[in-house]
């Protein structure tokens, strides 16, 4: 029999996703589906390491459930839940706490930015954050965790831990490996191509909503930052460019000799207009979806409790080898 690979990701229910998450991530996640035992969680518990407004959390968490589901990601074909149902989360968290140390901690970049950013508020769960989601990843003796290329970090920390942890231990945890994808991997900011398109960019501008509108969405391409070149083709220094074709080319299909041609003598206007016409469409089936589901709450809680219930069996499993492992008493 083949082997089945287990897959886990998680994402944060801090707003709602952008083509960016979309091209780089949900749509690979889609095709792993069918041939792998995939788990994706919605990470609630990571998000309150930022100040959140507790409702704007309850319902994001909801939104970005629905658009899991929307961007053709199947609960029947996959484990889809959310993570402060499984306590097992925080529990497996606390034991790695105590294999790992202040200082792999004190290295991680993210960790170091987002102090800056909100400096009002570095709280000891954003400085643990690797930790718990070192947990997320290895409650499910997962093989292979797709994620962009700023977690990568925080993946060598999940294996070195996970590798401490056997080593004290025994033989314990799977060794997880990161899968950052290819294709499409980096959809950049509109309005900063060097910088990697993020739903929480304070200019709106930055980046297209799975959610915007048609006319906003047109908008956003118009004013996306290209260069003083006028001719549509691939290029050193022309981010914005490279960017823009690379957004065309996943919603067309199209390869880059084949958009080079269609934009031949016409300039950067009608290209924009083009990849705006093709971003619109490619996400208008997306979001008749999305609506369709948060209209049918008690559907999405149907989904989040049948997710519960099989990750629950799976963590629990883990947990209790740990618990085993590391001496605490079974009753
Ligand atoms: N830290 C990840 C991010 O911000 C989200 C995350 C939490 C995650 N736990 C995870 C991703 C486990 C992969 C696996 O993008």
């Amino acid at each position: 029999m083949e082997d089945k690979k287990i897959i886990f990701s998680g994402v944060q229910p801090s707003g709602i996703l952008t083509i960016g998450n979309y091209l780089g991530a949900l749509i690979n996640w889609a095709k792993f589906q069918d041939e792998n035992n995939c788990i994706f969680c919605v990470v609630d518990q990571h998000a309150i390491t930022i100040k959140q407004v507790p409702a704007e959390l309850r319902r994001r968490t909801y939104e970005t459930l629905a658009i899991y589901i929307a961007c053709g990601i199947d609960p029947e074909k996959c484990t889809l839940f959310v993570q402060s149902h499984v306590p097992a989360h925080a529990e497996l968290a606390w034991i790695l706490n105590c294999s790992t140390m202040f200082g792999e901690l004190s290295r991680m970049t993210q960790f170091k930015d987002k102090s800056k950013r909100h400096h009002d508020n570095i709280n000891a769960g954003l400085f643990t954050y690797p930790v718990l989601m070192a947990a997320d990843i290895l409650l499910y003796q997962t093989d292979l965790v797709p994620v962009g290329q700023d977690q990568q970090q925080h993946i060598e920390l999940a294996r070195d831990v996970a590798a401490r942890f056997n080593q004290s231990y025994s033989e314990t945890f799977k060794i997880p490996v990161g899968f950052i994808p290819k294709t499409g991997a980096r959809v950049m900011s509109l309005q900063d191509p060097l910088k990697k398109m993020s739903k929480s960019d304070e200019n709106v501008n930055g980046f297209v909503s799975l959610l915007d509108d048609k006319d906003t969405i047109m908008r956003k391409f118009r004013r996306a930052v290209t260069d003083s070149d006028t001719c549509v083709r691939r290029g050193e220094g022309k981010d914005g460019i490279n960017n823009l074709m690379s957004i065309y080319s996943c919603f067309t299909g199209k390869t880059d000799e084949e958009t080079e041609k269609e934009f031949d003598g016409r300039g950067y206007g009608e290209f924009k207009e083009a990849v705006g016409i093709a971003c619109a469409e490619g996400l208008a089936p997306i979001q008749e979806k999305f609506k369709e589901l948060m209209n049918d709450k008690a559907y999405l809680e149907g989904v989040m409790r049948k997710g519960a219930e099989e990750a629950n069996r799976m963590a629990r499993k883990t947990l209790s080898k740990v618990y085993r492992k590391v001496g605490f008493v079974g009753l």
